[in-house]
């Protein structure tokens, strides 16, 4: 048996859940693959942070978060809540956290994938492995990461990062090796797919926007779905990753949904179409053409049928033909699982 020193960096929706996955998972986690596990520090940007060389109280600070008691902006440690000592920054509570495994969880920057990039960088330099759901450090600095973990003998895992705990790296990494992938489809962003939904059922596109944002999938400010941000930041990562082609968000060819009105929308569906905001790439040499831009879709592909926040990805290589990849609907819960998946292979 041997005992991880985690530490999480970001304890929001998915730093959270994941903290409750692994609870719920700890004993078959022991029995299953002699893991156990000590969570030795956690970070945020605004609700504090807290180190424990001898282990935090994982439920602990998740009741603390869920009850609010920490939103003051005072830390989890100022309140009393739990045993440990107060960080002043990320890079010191993951210096501080001595941890053997970083869960990286902080918000995405798509420009540059600061600050989070640096998190990274400092935790595979002092030897930890690094599991995250953050797409930011996978496009801005993938080869470089890649080479970091190599040099410390660790992990860079991204699971979660596109279409959450669904296995697309590992499935390319472990499951068909020596594949080359030629191009690939789907529908990655829920917010937009929703929107698209609710507008044909009768929603304007402002009503659906206030709609996604009630249920809690779209920010305040909806422009990253709405304008293909976050498809766009996807595909990056598909490419980058799995066909080996360096491409950052803004080299995308990128529309999102604003032109597409009511009207458009009722046509489509008299003629048996529906519009989906689709994300797809072809390699074409050693250069990709990426593109984010709504699509009719016709009630023959299997894009047609995928409803709300569910996802597709149609992947096409050179041994497979063609295979597709169907998530219903995520949720923080499912991201988790990427990153739970990440870090016991990382680790056995
Ligand atoms: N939600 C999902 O299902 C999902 C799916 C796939 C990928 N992801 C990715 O997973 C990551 C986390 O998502 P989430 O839904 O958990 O977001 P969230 O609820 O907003 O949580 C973000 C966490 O990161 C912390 N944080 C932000 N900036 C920080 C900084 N500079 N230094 C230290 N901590 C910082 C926040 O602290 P404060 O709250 O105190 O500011 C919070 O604890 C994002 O990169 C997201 O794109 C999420």
């Amino acid at each position: 048996m041997t005992t991880y020193k985690l530490a999480f960096l970001g304890f929001g929706n998915v730093g959270q859940a994941l903290a409750e996955l692994l609870l719920r998972k700890e004993k078959e986690l022991a029995r299953n693959y002699n893991i156990k596990f000590s969570v030795t520090g956690i970070g945020t940007g605004s609700h504090g942070s807290v180190v424990n060389a001898d282990g935090i109280d994982l439920s602990a600070a998740l009741d603390a978060m869920r009850n609010g008691r920490t939103s003051t902006g005072l830390s989890i440690h100022d309140l009393g809540l739990l045993a440990g000592q107060p960080t002043s920054s990320a890079l010191e509570l993951i210096r501080a956290s001595q941890a053997d495994v970083l869960f990286e969880n902080t918000s995405v920057n798509h420009k540059t994938g600061q600050p989070a990039l640096d998190y990274v960088k400092t935790a595979l330099e002092l030897g930890m492995h690094v599991c995250t759901a953050n797409k930011g450090p996978v496009v801005h600095g993938y080869a470089e990461l890649q080479t970091l973990a190599k040099e410390n003998g660790v992990k860079f895992l991204h699971e979660s990062t596109v279409m959450d705990g669904a296995p697309i790296f590992s499935l390319f990494r472990e499951a068909i090796p020596a594949s080359n992938l030629l191009s690939f489809k789907g529908v990655l962003n829920s917010t937009t797919n929703l929107m698209l939904a609710r507008m044909e059922k009768g929603d304007s596109f402002d009503e659906a926007v206030k709609y996604c944002q009630e249920v809690g999938i779209a920010e305040t400010d909806p422009s990253g779905d709405v304008d293909g941000w976050d498809a766009a930041i996807k595909v990056s990562a598909l490419v980058t990753v799995l066909m080996g082609i360096p491409l950052k968000p803004q080299d995308v060819d990128r529309e999102g949904i604003r032109d597409i009105s009511p009207e458009m929308i009722a046509d489509a569906l008299k003629d048996g179409n529906r519009y989906k905001l689709t994300c797809s790439a072809e390699r074409d040499g050693d250069k990709v053409i990426a593109k984010v831009a709504p699509e009719l879709i016709p009630s023959t592909s299997p894009i047609y049928s995928v409803e709300g926040t569910s996802s597709i990805v149609e992947f096409k290589s050179d041994v497979l033909g063609d295979l597709s990849v169907v998530e219903k609907d995520p949720g923080p819960d499912t991201t988790a699982y990427g990153l739970l998946a990440d870090f016991v292979n990382a680790v056995r």
